[in-house]
């Protein structure tokens, strides 16, 4: 296959990205204790009847070649932008014909832990000392709405149905696909999480809806991960096969926060399964 032959798209991720995730690690954001929130309250989750008050987000699109029958949304991570995935779209896309990818672009906000800086963000970072209690949920819950929106655009404007949808993405944006897909009122076709994290802790479990307690999810995480640190991810995915979701765990040994070819080789399968031509 030709996708044998990718180089590496990796480094084009955004430097910028990763100079503000590897601060993160060292200021210690992210040495988190995964099971110790004990909030127990749900919010309410807007409907799709109040959704004509939302802001669209603006979004790298990459259509279909052949007659477009599925679609892949996919979120990118903290200080990048739709485009910093872009490229992996389009490799993926030469096996998917039939499939239009779409990259939203992040608000730009700032971050309070990175000194009130604006930069592209789909929820604040509070806290470093007990983010457990600080984790910013009205931020992500502002986010799910518009990622909602293009997922109902999507559905209702272009004629795919949510369970010919997968939604995903990596690292912060991992953090969206989880909340975005798992608290939703459609059954989605798969979801694909790289490199990031289960939010909200135990109270996540009682934010999602029943639609995809049996969708497939794709897990990809390097055990050299130093920023959303493997150890993360193996709870997180023990918490949702804890809660019986069909979760395909992927470790990628050596790799760190980023991916890599055996990742997007797997993820191209995982998506030929979940998303398959024929049977549009
Ligand atoms: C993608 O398809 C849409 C709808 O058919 C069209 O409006 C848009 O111009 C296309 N974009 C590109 C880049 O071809």
């Amino acid at each position: 296959m030709r996708i044998d032959t990718l180089t590496a798209l990796w480094s084009l991720l955004p430097i910028a990205c990763l100079n503000v995730l590897v601060w993160l690690y060292f200021t210690g954001w992210f040495h988190l204790e995964a099971s110790s929130n004990l909030l127990t309250s749900v919010p309410n989750l807007p409907t799709s009847k109040m959704a004509s008050s939302i802001k669209r987000l603006t979004s790298v699109i990459q259509n279909a070649t052949a007659k477009h029958s599925a679609t892949v949304i996919f979120i990118h991570g903290l200080g990048d932008s739709g485009q910093g995935w872009a490229p992996v779209g389009e490799e993926l896309g030469q096996y998917l014909p039939h499939v239009k990818f779409i990259f939203p672009n992040a608000p730009s906000q700032p971050v309070t832990l990175n000194f009130g800086m604006r930069m592209p963000s789909w929820y604040d970072i509070v806290d470093l000392g007990d983010l457990n209690q600080e984790q910013d949920e009205k931020g992500m819950l502002a986010s799910r709405q518009q990622v909602m929106q293009i997922v109902r655009d999507e559905i209702e404007e272009n004629g795919i149905p949510a369970n010919r949808i997968v939604i995903g993405g990596f690292s912060q944006g991992c953090v969206m696909g989880l909340l975005t897909g798992l608290t939703a009122e459609y059954k989605f076709a798969g979801i694909v999480s790289l490199s990031g994290y289960v939010p909200l802790h135990k109270k996540f479990m009682n934010m999602v809806s029943d639609a995809n307690r049996k969708t497939p999810i794709f897990w990809g995480h390097g055990d050299a991960d130093q920023v959303v640190r493997y150890p993360y991810g193996v709870n997180s995915v023990d918490l949702l096969k804890a809660n019986k979701y069909n979760v395909n765990f992927n470790t990628y040994p050596g790799m760190g926060h980023g991916s890599c070819n055996q990742e997007i080789r797997d993820l191209l399968a995982f998506l030929k399964q979940t998303i398959p031509e024929d049977s549009a």
